[in-house]
């Protein structure tokens, strides 16, 4: 095992975000490679690593990331780009009908720009106050003035609702991998992951190298970011809740056997019949389980689950399925103003969560894990029936418990993808190459 090099990987690849938190995405268009260079000769100061993950010396950073089509306009060489993996180079847009991105969900239909129409470089701040972020957007700001040919194309703020849960309710952020070399101990329950399944330059769990062809240091300490923007119908789903249960408690069971989670976070394997909010707030227990032993077919927490779709932890030990092989680094963030408590009808407002799903390689890792266990139910011998929350419902629209026996119907849309696209986060020694090695036409 060697230890990461922290000092040379971005910070949001290892740092969750502070709470609350205050963030913003900002996306720029590049039409003058040669100010795109400059612009990162600015940057690249301001860019927060890792290095100060256990004592952050300020709490907020920058970190920025590119798109395929923003690398090739920067003009890094041909050999270069096409060693990329297949799902970048084509860009999420492209990629829609494979990820279930149909119908509402339909790159037409998004809002946040991609790499086919203007998503050629993103900033991704993240602070732990409004003052902080401000602070780190004028940083972003000022590196392009004066600059061509560098469009601020879009922004997008996020940061935790008043009632510091995600729109459909619940707490998030608890579960994620541990990665090997990032310090600190494990938290009970918290799976080990060799680094190089989220970071480039190092072992991944086939026993490889993860990293590219061509100059090495442009991929060390790098990684993808596979960004989601999906608009929740929060109206629908409690709609949805208050049609399939007779009482709150009803209500409350429902969603928490659609998420695998009661709202509060603890995790129903260890609490089925009623939420337990100390266990919810206690790290030390509230992801300490698996399924294979006490609850192999569901019974408890659906295998149809939200978080058991996610990571089904060691309930496909024993299949064809190597799990250690699609796991997935979580950086949500919502954005849009809370509905109201009770509000049953959609106030036309635009709100959801961005996800930052963070992977060394896209193809084994996020694209599986939206196609395969989001978007199909064959896994788990559910057929097509899809995930609750993050599954198309154009293939099917129901949800099934086994205590009690029941199969609900007609779940809607309840999250529509507004925007994604597959991001490269290059280490300092990656920017550094870029600088050192593209030089403008
Ligand atoms: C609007 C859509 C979504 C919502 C509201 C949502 C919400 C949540 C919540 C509340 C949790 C439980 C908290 C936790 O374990 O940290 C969770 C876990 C998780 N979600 Fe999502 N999520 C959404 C979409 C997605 C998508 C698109 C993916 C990946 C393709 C994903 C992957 C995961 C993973 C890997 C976990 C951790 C499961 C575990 O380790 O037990 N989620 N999500």
């Amino acid at each position: 095992m060697s230890a990461l090099e922290l000092s040379d990987i971005q910070g949001t690849v290892l740092r969750g975000r502070p709470m609350p938190y205050y963030g913003t995405y900002l996306v720029f268009t590049v039409q003058n490679p040669r100010s795109a260079l400059t612009l990162l000769e600015r940057l690249l100061p301001k860019v927060t690593t890792a290095a100060d993950w256990e004592a952050p010396a300020e709490n907020a950073w920058i970190n920025v990331a590119f798109s395929h089509a923003g690398l090739s306009k920067l003009g890094l060489p041909e050999d270069v780009l096409s060693g990329f993996p297949r799902e970048v180079r084509q860009g999420m847009a492209a990629r829609s009908a494979f990820l279930g991105d149909v119908g509402s969900s339909a790159p037409e239909n998004w809002d946040m720009p991609h790499a086919g129409n203007g998503l050629d470089i993103g900033l991704l701040i993240m602070a732990g106050s409004i003052a902080l972020r401000d602070d780190k957007i004028a940083i972003g700001h000022a590196a392009v003035s004066g600059l061509p040919g560098i469009v601020a194309a879009h922004r997008l703020d996020v940061g935790l609702p008043p009632t510091m849960r995600e729109h459909f309710g619940f707490v998030d952020g608890i579960s994620r991998p541990y990665i090997e070399g990032q310090g600190g101990t494990p938290l009970p329950g918290q799976p080990i992951a060799k680094a190089g399944e989220f970071v480039l330059g190092y072992e991944n769990e086939l026993g490889e190298i993860a990293s590219g062809p061509g100059p090495q240091e442009l991929w060390r300490n790098g990684t993808y970011i596979a960004l989601r923007k999906l608009h929740q119908d929060v109206a629908a789903f409690r709609r949805f809740l208050r049609d399939n249960a007779n009482s709150p408690e009803g209500q409350e069971l429902l969603a928490a056997q659609m998420m695998g989670r009661w709202r509060s976070g603890c995790p129903l394997a260890k609490s089925p019949e009623r939420d337990d909010p100390a266990m919810a707030n206690d790290p030390l227990r509230n992801n300490d389980f698996l399924y294979l032993k006490e609850d192999p077919d569901g019974r408890v927490t659906p295998a149809g689950s939200h978080i058991r779709r996610a990571n089904p932890r060691d309930a496909l030990d024993g299949t064809v399925v190597d799990m250690k092989l699609h796991r997935l680094l979580r950086r949500g963030s919502a954005y849009g103003g809370v509905l109201p408590e009770g509000v049953m009808e959609d106030d036309g407002a635009d709100r959801g969560l961005v996800i930052a799903l963070i992977n060394a390689n896209p193809g084994r890792q996020f694209e599986f894990v939206q196609s395969q266990w989001m978007n199909d139910g064959d896994f788990i011998s559910e057929g097509d029936r899809t995930d609750p929350f993050a599954g198309r419902k154009d293939k099917a629209d129901d949800f099934v418990t086994l205590k009690p026996r029941k199969r609900y119907r007609g779940l809607s849309q309840f999250a529509t993808t507004r925007g994604g696209e597959h991001l490269f986060l290059p280490g300092i020694g990656g920017l550094k190459w870029i600088l050192g090695n593209v030089k403008p036409a």
